[in-house]
């Protein structure tokens, strides 16, 4: 962090004259920031900022989002270029060291996660404790929470060594175990792991391989699911990546910190858009129903959103939105499909983008828009696509983790509120209660 010299804010309380004075921080991009981290210090004030739309909680290098332009880099690099030159692993590495890896540290990246795809061999028997019609996301929320106690030996926080384990287990074993979440939801045996295949491809074998035949790898697939996984893999501060730096700021093991990501990403408002999408898409069945639905969404008092629209950040087209659009079409052609979902989904963006509300309150489509039609071209269940997503999101929750571990001035996080309850009061006892 840089003082800026942009100078600094002057807050005054109008009624007592009294002022003070509140540092403005540059970052390298985006918006500087004003430093109240001495205010109630000084003023006995809070500052008050439901849902964070205008608080910085850290300071990251990792990911910067310009809304307004539709920009999405990591470590500098913009996600289109990643989309297109990258896999998931370069990506990851990217993520998690800085930079790019050279031929020889992205051999090493990907046999490291090739090496700790198999998960203990008894967490099959944690999974025969759900009921086979469990929500993936349910089975998912229990499992990696239950990495804790399978891999006990990488949850030393304060262990370099122990980090470096949990982070190559955690980005490993998370296809692994979304790939049995599924075969368990469908009664099929759970398949083991393929060293020769590469990430997206053991993804993809584990989770639609039979024991009656191979899996027919087809490489647009495999390319179409590793750029799912690219442009899923981290999003600055987002709820669920938030979320992660708040248990971890507890000192929680990592392990934990990923299965409460899990559980945040889960929501419809997150991570869950993208199923709640297509259920969105099936429910307005026909294009002669989309104005109906454009009005619901534009309802006050009726709950419905255009699920897959809008964003807190993004006040322009969300750029993984477009290169998922890409993708829809690549897989649609590659599997020779005509999913009218798309043809409704395209129409629905049409109107939406001229409709005055949409425009005014700049409503653009972001990146679950599209997912789940491709998700769903690729043969997975809509129970299936918010997994996919904490697969992939598990790269930034993980390089995310590490970022604030190392950061020296880690605090445990701990907002305040403003009370609107009772003023203290005297007890009553049972027998005077009305
Ligand atoms: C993800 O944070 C991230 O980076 C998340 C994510 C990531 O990679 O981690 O990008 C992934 O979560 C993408 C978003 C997926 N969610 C959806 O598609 C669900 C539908 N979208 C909305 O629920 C909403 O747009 C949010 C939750 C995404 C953002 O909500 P905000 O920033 O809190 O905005 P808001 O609710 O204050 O909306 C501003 C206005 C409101 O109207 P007014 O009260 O000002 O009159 O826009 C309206 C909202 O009612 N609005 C919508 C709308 N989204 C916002 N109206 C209809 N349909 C919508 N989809």
């Amino acid at each position: 962090m840089t003082q800026s010299n942009s100078g600094a804010f002057t807050l005054t309380n109008k009624t007592t004259g009294d002022s003070w004075d509140l540092p403005v921080i540059d970052g390298s991009l985006g918006p500087s920031v004003i430093d109240v981290r001495k205010l109630y210090g000084q003023t006995g004030h809070f500052t008050f900022d439901p849902g964070f739309t205008s608080t910085g909680s850290c300071e990251s290098a990792l990911t910067f989002i310009d809304g307004d332009k539709g920009v999405l880099l990591h470590r500098g690099y913009s996600i289109e270029d990643l989309a297109e030159h990258s896999d998931f692993l370069d990506v990851a590495y990217l993520l998690i060291y800085g930079e790019l890896p050279n031929k020889a540290e992205k051999a090493n990246f990907d046999r490291d996660v090739t090496y700790h795809t198999m998960v203990h061999e008894q967490m099959m028997n944690f999974f025969r404790g759900f009921r086979r019609d469990a929500h993936p996301m349910a089975i998912m929320c229990g499992v990696v929470g239950a990495m804790s106690a399978f891999y006990h030996d990488s949850t030393d926080i304060h262990d370099e060594h122990q980090r470096m384990v949990a982070t190559f287990r955690l980005i490993a074993k998370m296809p692994t175990i979304a790939a049995m979440a599924y075969k368990y939801s469908i009664g099929q045996p759970f398949n083991y792991p393929k060293n020769n295949l590469s990430y997206a491809e053991n993804f993809l074998d584990m989770t639609f391989r039979v024991p009656a035949e191979e899996y027919k790898m087809s490489p647009t697939i495999a390319r179409a699911m590793d750029r799912i996984f690219i442009l899923h893999a981290d999003h600055e501060q987002n709820a669920s990546t938030s979320t992660v730096r708040l248990a971890s700021s507890s000192g929680a093991n990592p392990f934990a910190c990923i299965a409460a990501g899990v559980a945040c990403l889960w929501g419809p408002a997150h991570g869950g858009a993208n199923e709640a999408v297509l259920n969105m898409l099936m429910e307005i069945g026909h294009k002669d129903n989309i104005p109906e639905y454009l009005e619901k969404a534009k309802d006050k008092n009726d709950p419905f959103r255009l699920m897959g629209f809008g964003h807190r950040v993004y006040k322009n087209y969300d750029p993984r939105a477009k290169v998922m659009q890409k993708s829809c079409y690549e897989v649609l052609e590659e599997l020779d499909l005509k999913d009218p979902l798309l043809d409704l989904a395209m129409e629905l963006e049409r109107i939406a983008l001229e409709d005055p509300y949409f425009v005014e309150k700049k409503l653009f489509p972001n990146v679950d828009f599209y997912s789940g039609i491709v998700l769903k071209a690729l043969g997975f269940p809509t129970s299936m696509f918010t997994v996919l997503f904490a697969v992939a999101r598990t790269v930034g929750w993980v390089a995310q983790w590490k970022e604030q571990i190392e950061d020296p001035t880690l605090k445990i996080g701990r907002p305040r509120q403003l009370y609107t309850g009772p003023e203290q009061r005297d007890y009553v006892p049972l027998g005077k209660r009305s």
